[in-house]
This record gives structure tokens, sequence and C-alpha cells, in this order.
């Protein structure tokens, strides 16, 4: 029986964090053996707010780095850059026209990002989830395993792709979301009730993938947490807490229950180092084979050539069956 098939990717704005890494790589790097993976660099959804070209292109790099860095072996997994595989525009306008205004204007990220950009509300952002569905449906994709935070978007996805497959009979496999035990719900460090995100304007929120171990023992450190000085894991009272009990779980693979024993009658501030020392230990070997990657740059090109060539020959198969579906002379 033929693999089941997983796309996912991450957009190329900004710099990767921990919880890109717990939330979405690390739980990829584990999928590696069991599905055929494709793994893209959303550059082209990072048009839609304003960036340094420069910036752009060394981001699109950077991911490519940390993909292969944090364990996904390119020889296992197809990793590549959005914008190499033109059918991902070409899907994105004709899913375009058989996505309603009305739909896309429900999407919370657009009005998230609206209200943050306020002086950049362009059409690519609003129709941001359309290329997101084309990059899913080109694969025939299975699962994606995404953040909640993504899941709306996941959701406009399978609507498009059954809408589809109404008029014109089955032509894509409807995706199913996949949200992973941590599922990207690594909160911030000073705010955690919401998401630790790249673009957070208090350094101190976020742990950045690239952060020496100093930095992010003085980041941990800054924690907020409660005044009970007692490690129990209750997201509801206890958000601060309960993120870093998160953290070191997933870092450490340990439940809840295990941390709580652990660090029953200690303090926070005990607490809080050995979180962070639990960190640096496993970012420290990906840092180094990050840096030796990025000085690396004809494999790092060998591997999203040999990605993109590989994706090209699924989504040009799906693309060309929806022409012929619509009438598009190929
Ligand atoms: N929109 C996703 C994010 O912001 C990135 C993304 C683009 C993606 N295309 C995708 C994720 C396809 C999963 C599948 O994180």
């Amino acid at each position: 029986m033929s693999k089941k098939i997983i796309l996912s990717g991450i957009q190329a704005t900004g710099k990767l964090t921990l919880g890109n890494y717990l939330g979405a790589i690390d739980n990829w790097v584990k999928m590696q053996e069991e599905y055929e993976c494709y793994y893209m660099i959303a550059n082209l959804h990072s048009l839609t707010v304003r960036n340094d070209p420069e910036t752009l292109r060394n981001n699109t790099l950077k991911i490519i780095a940390i993909y292969v860095a944090a364990g996904l072996d390119p020889e296992k997994n197809n990793i590549f850059i959005q914008s190499q595989v033109k059918e991902h525009a070409e899907l994105g306008w004709i899913l375009n026209c058989y996505t309603y205004m009305g739909e896309l204007s429900r999407m919370t990220q657009f009005k998230d990002k609206s209200l943050k950009h306020a002086d950049n509300i362009n059409a690519g952002l609003f129709t941001y989830p359309v290329l997101m569905a084309a990059d899913i449906l080109l694969y025939q994709a299975n699962l994606v395993p995404v953040g909640a935070d993504q899941m709306q978007h996941l959701e406009i996805a399978r609507d498009i792709a059954e809408r589809f497959n109404k008029i014109y009979g089955k032509t894509f496999v409807i995706p199913e979301g996949y949200i992973t035990k941590t599922s990207g719900r690594i909160m911030g460090l000073q705010d955690p009730t919401s998401k630790m995100s790249k673009s957070a304007t208090n350094l101190n929120d976020v742990i950045f993938l690239e952060d020496e171990p100093e930095v992010i023992l003085k980041k941990f450190k800054k924690a907020v947490t409660d005044s009970e000085n007692i490690v129990k894991f209750d997201p509801e009272n206890k958000p601060g807490v309960s993120n870093l009990m998160q953290i070191y779980g997933s870092v450490t693979s340990k439940t809840m229950e295990e941390v709580e024993k652990e660090f029953e009658g200690s303090g926070y501030g005990n607490f809080k180092t050995k979180v962070a020392e639990a960190v640096v230990e496993k970012l420290e070997p990906i840092q180094k084979k990050y840096k030796e990657l990025l000085n690396n740059p004809e494999y790092l090109e060998k591997i999203y050539k040999k990605g993109a060539d590989n994706a090209r020959k699924l989504a040009s198969k799906t693309l060309d069956t929806v022409k012929e579906k619509i009438g598009i002379i190929i």
C-alpha cells in the first residue's frame, strides 16, 4: 500500500522560534518514516507583508537549514520552496474563482492581520487561505500538521476541495488537519495567554532558534509565572508555569505528571533554570548543524532543487487534471 501523504509549510517571514520547532518541525521529524512528506517554505505567502528582498531570500534558506538541522532527512522528505513549483500560484488563481468573498471575510487571521497592518491590507492577505488550499490540494495530501491557529484555513481548504469535487467529480483528496500533542501551543514567555510569535514586540516573550545559550537562560529567568511557587499543570489558572512545563515536557519527553513530581517542593527559580538548561541542551546540536549548513549553500541548493523537482511531478499531475476538468487547454 502506498504511504499517506503529508504536506505542511512555514512562512519565510521572520526568525523561527522554539514554538515553530516544538509545535511543528520536531513533530514532522517523527513522521518521516511513516508518510510521504512534503515540507515547503511558504515564501509566496510571505509577500502579504512588506519584506526586505535580501532578508526574504536569507530567511528562505535559513528555514531549509533549520528543517535539515532539526532532523528532517532530505533523502526521505521533499523539502522545497513554494515559489519554485509554479503550480502553486497557478492553482491558487484557479481556486480563487471557487472561493467566496464571504468565507474569506470570516477568517480570523485576516481580521487580526488587517488590524496589525492597517496601512497594507492587500488582496494577497485576503486570499492567503486560497493559496494555502492550493499548496495542500496539489499534493492530494491526506494529513496536514498545523498549529491550532491554522485550523480555520484548513477548513476552508476542505470546503474548496469538496465544492470542486461536487461540480467536477472526485478531483482532490479531502485533507485532514492534524494537531499534534504540543500542537503549536507553545505560548509566549511574557504573555503566556497568547501563542509564542516571531512577530512579538517584546523580545523576551520569544525564544528564537538562533538564540545563544546565555540569551535563552536570561529569557527563561524572566518568564512570567505567578505567586504560588508551586509547579503544577493548570493552563487555566497558571498559564505561565504550565507553558514552561509544556516546554520542559516536550524537550525531555516527559509527561506533565512526571514534571510535577520532579519539581515538587522546588521553587520557580530552580525550575526556570532547569527548563532553560533542557532547552539549551536540545537546541545546541541543532544550532551547530544549522551553522554548518548555512556555510554550505551548494548543499542547501541541491536539497531544495531536488525537493522542487519531486514536488512538481505530483503538483503538475493534479493541476493538469484540474485544467482538463474545467476546460483550460493544456
Ligand atoms: N499559513 C501557514 C502559517 O502561517 C503556512 C502555510 C502555508 C501552510 N501553506 C501551508 C501550512 C500549507 C500548512 C499547509 O503557518
